[in-house]
């Protein structure tokens, strides 16, 4: 496995690349805008991939690479599913799995920092966010922070784990960079409490002073989602309900581009044919799959997704490759559903 700990000097903040081969697809997990050109750089370095960026939660201490990531390379943003951010590709919930090539992290709900705060567990390791630091446990004191939230995150889930499982937490201001589930248990300071009042207590007399970047970083997050209007503009987007009217067209193939697990949880508009995301820049070139669909059937590509972003990206590149009648579902599922849309399961 490559695994790259990288550090945001201004924020104190850790992002991590991984992959699970040389050559193979990347992920990229707390990226921070600043640092963008640096991964992308590493990410050619090490020959990878780039294909899903994640964040842990909604940041207010920096602004989240995530947008720069997906405008770059085309890759898929990640978040959990209570996320305030206006758009990301795919959201998770608790007990989904966020997979890339030959790597899967189990993401488990740990609010309690923020309300929309996510772990990431692989078999040795998890991935804490701001929920369990080394030596110390994220504020609690905005963002919808709950300090019984976070005792339950902590004692609840992450506790559980493993005791040699490593915990690589998404902020350090001391040096440290990585730590184990038993270590914490036995030497965070702030755990060495008798009751979840005693915690409570601990972490509502902090009295900390917010981040700096606070009023730019939060809104600044909410604000990542792809620009729609110009896939718009072109005429290569269709209303949800517009939609409704294609379904069951012959001279329209509707294309799902989420991955099984989406599928599984969220139901899928009836009579769509399923096209991982992943599996597109292939399938649109001469010889692909939907490169043949298109160019011998003569019909119109209409892509879709979770909430639009995925099949923006899959239109601009189709029409790129040549097939000109692509177009894509605005807003995605979510879009469809809130219209009426009916659900196959
Ligand atoms: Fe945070």
């Amino acid at each position: 496995m490559i695994f790259r700990q990288l550090f945001d000097q201004a924020s104190g903040t850790y992002t991590y690349l991984l992959a699970s081969r040389p050559g193979g697809e990347g992920l990229i997990i707390d990226p921070v805008l600043d640092k963008v050109d640096r991964y992308l750089q590493l990410v050619r370095e090490l020959d990878l991939k780039l294909v899903k960026a994640l964040d842990t939660h909604l940041h207010a201490d920096h602004i989240t690479g995530l947008g720069a990531l997906r405008d770059r390379t085309h890759c898929i943003t990640v978040m959990g599913e209570q996320t305030k951010a206006d758009v990301v590709s795919m959201r998770l919930g608790d007990g989904d799995k966020l997979s890339i090539e030959g790597l899967t992290l189990n993401a488990i709900y740990t609010p309690g920092h923020t309300d929309d705060s996510y772990s990431f567990v692989m078999p040795d390791r998890v991935f804490t966010g701001d929920t369990l630091l080394i030596r110390g446990t994220g504020r609690t004191d905005f963002q919808n922070g709950d300090p019984r939230a976070e005792y339950e995150s902590i004692f609840g889930r992450l506790l559980k784990l493993p005791e040699t499982t490593l915990v690589y937490p998404a902020h350090d201001y001391k040096g440290d960079t990585v730590s184990t589930i038993g270590e914490e248990k036995a030497f965070n300071p702030r755990l060495q409490v008798k009751s979840v009042d005693e915690f409570v207590d601990v972490m509502i007399n902090l009295k900390l002073p917010n981040p700096k970047m606070m009023d730019v970083a939060v809104p600044a997050n909410m604000k990542i989602g792809l620009a729609q209007d110009e896939i718009a503009r072109r005429g290569w987007a269709v209303k949800a309900q517009a939609a409704q009217r294609m379904i069951g067209a012959s001279e329209v193939a509707l294309i799902d581009l989420r991955e099984r697990g989406e599928r599984e949880r969220h139901g899928e508009i009836p009579g769509s044919m399923h096209l991982p995301y992943a599996s597109l820049p292939e399938s649109i070139q001469e010889g692909g799959v939907l490169y043949q669909l298109a160019r011998s059937t003569g019909k119109r590509l209409l892509f879709y997704c979770a909430f639009g972003e995925r099949s923006a990206m899959a239109v601009q590149a189709a029409q790129e490759a040549g097939l000109t009648a692509s177009c894509h579902i605005d807003g995605g599922l979510d879009a469809w559903k809130k219209a009426g849309g009916p659900l196959a399961r």
